[in-house]
């Protein structure tokens, strides 16, 4: 992580000097990238939550999907001694926090709460350092989602494929009838969430284990994984030439508008869909990504809680992780995000057919083995690794002479230098 345990310490330190003594509303400092449409209708509930305790919502968005701005932020902020209430963080970088000794302990919250019994434990072991709760879960995401707007496929007189040898052939029809086959946009993220899409649909979940979460040297190195490479390649020549850093939402609502077939991307793009008054089933569908039909690419959102010593601040944490648990909370909030409850017990009553889909396929594939982290979103591997993966990745997906040789090994150097 770069930062000096020092630099935290005394971080820590002014921030307990500076707080003040006993306050009765608390002010809850939350930084998170959740700056579309559809997030920003998610975290609107947080605040109106909060607020209707009687806390201060104090809002630092930092845009930039997938979340590589915000960690960038985040960093600094500890180097100036400010660190906010909370800050959307997940998977294994949360251990790397936890190593700082900056993380709150939500023990005594958690027990009160009954956290243990409510989360499923591929959520709850992420949220733990050390086996106590350091942060507290907002959802799960499924990542390995193809978004179809369904008139599009009419209009260009072609059906959806079904498999990646059939994909060619309908993306040149969609092609000649004047529609973008895929919409996407050229971030390095968005690159790799593409990427792990197919390596799962090429390789099969058991292969993606070796490959992204084991950093199996042959695995990464081989010819599946080349085969992978290519099939990235394939999907490359189908998306528009202003792909370029366009964000993810500006590419979902090219779905939206039947200007684009399809797109590679989490369930956060239902979100766009939802905030644009999209029904799924008619104006848009949500299929699994070719060939992961059984399997499940996992992105659970979390906000961590920093340590706190004013008694302002320790409300702050209590009331923030009380009411992200609450059963409303996780409800309403991934209505509007496009995700599913982190608690198995809400309620999907008023979920759409993409969210109970996602529901079912979260719990069969726990059961099955084929429940997999996200790689591109952090889930899979430390920050260090996945950010040397993502750069071979968007370097072969920019690079139209780099083979696919070559990237796989890159992904295996990036799996062994840990740079
Ligand atoms: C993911 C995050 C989602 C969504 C997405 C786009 O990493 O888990 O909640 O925000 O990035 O920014």
């Amino acid at each position: 992580m770069n930062i000096r345990k020092n630099v935290i310490h005394a971080a820590v330190l002014t921030m307990a000097m500076a707080a003040s003594a006993s306050v009765s509303a608390a002010t809850v400092e939350v930084l998170h990238w959740w700056t579309s449409g559809g997030e920003a209708h998610s975290v609107a509930e947080l605040k109106k939550l909060l607020e209707s305790q009687g806390d201060t919502w104090k809002d630092v968005a930092v845009a930039g999907g997938g979340g590589d701005n915000a960690s960038t932020v985040l960093k600094s902020r500890i180097v100036s001694g400010s660190l906010p209430t909370a800050a959307q963080i997940k998977g294994p970088s949360i251990q790397e926090w936890g190593e700082q000794g900056v993380l709150a302990d939500l023990s005594d919250t958690a027990k009160a709460g009954n956290w243990d019994a409510l989360l499923p434990p591929v959520v709850s072991n992420v949220m733990k350092y050390r086996g106590k709760y350091v942060a507290v879960p907002v959802n799960v995401h499924r990542v390995n989602w193809m978004w179809v707007n369904p008139a599009a496929f009419k209009k260009a007189g072609v059906e959806i494929p079904k498999t990646w040898d059939e994909f060619p052939a309908a993306a040149d029809k969609l092609q000649k009838a004047g529609i973008t086959p895929v919409a996407h946009g050229g971030q390095p993220w968005q690159d790799f969430t593409l990427f792990e899409s197919i390596v799962l649909g090429i390789g099969g979940p058991e292969f993606y284990q070796k490959a992204f979460v084991k950093l199996d040297q042959p695995s990464l190195k081989s010819t599946t994984m080349e085969k992978a490479f290519d099939t990235l390649r394939m999907v490359r020549r189908y998306i528009d030439k202003d792909a370029a850093n366009r964000d993810w939402n500006l590419a979902t609502a090219t779905i939206i508008n039947g200007k684009a077939a399809m797109q590679f991307m989490g369930d956060w793009a239902k979100g766009e869909f939802t905030a644009a008054g999209k029904v799924p089933g008619k104006d848009y569908l949500c299929l699994p990504a070719l060939g992961t039909d059984n399997a499940f690419t996992f992105n659970i959102d979390s906000l961590v809680m920093f340590k706190q010593s004013s008694t302002d601040g320790k409300k702050a944490i209590k009331d923030l992780s009380t009411a992200v648990m609450s059963p409303q909370f996780q409800e309403v909030f991934n209505l509007n995000k496009g995700s599913i409850p982190a608690r198995l017990d809400v309620s999907l009553a008023k979920f759409d057919d993409c969210a109970k889909r996602a529901s079912e396929d979260f719990v069969a594939t726990s059961k099955s083995g084929t429940l997999v982290p996200s790689a591109a979103h952090k889930m899979a591997m430390s920050e260090a690794i996945s950010g040397g993966m993502q750069d071979v990745v968007t370097q072969f997906f920019n690079s139209p002479s780099m083979t696919s040789k070559a990237a796989s090994e890159g992904l295996a150097a990036a799996a062994r230098n840990n740079y």
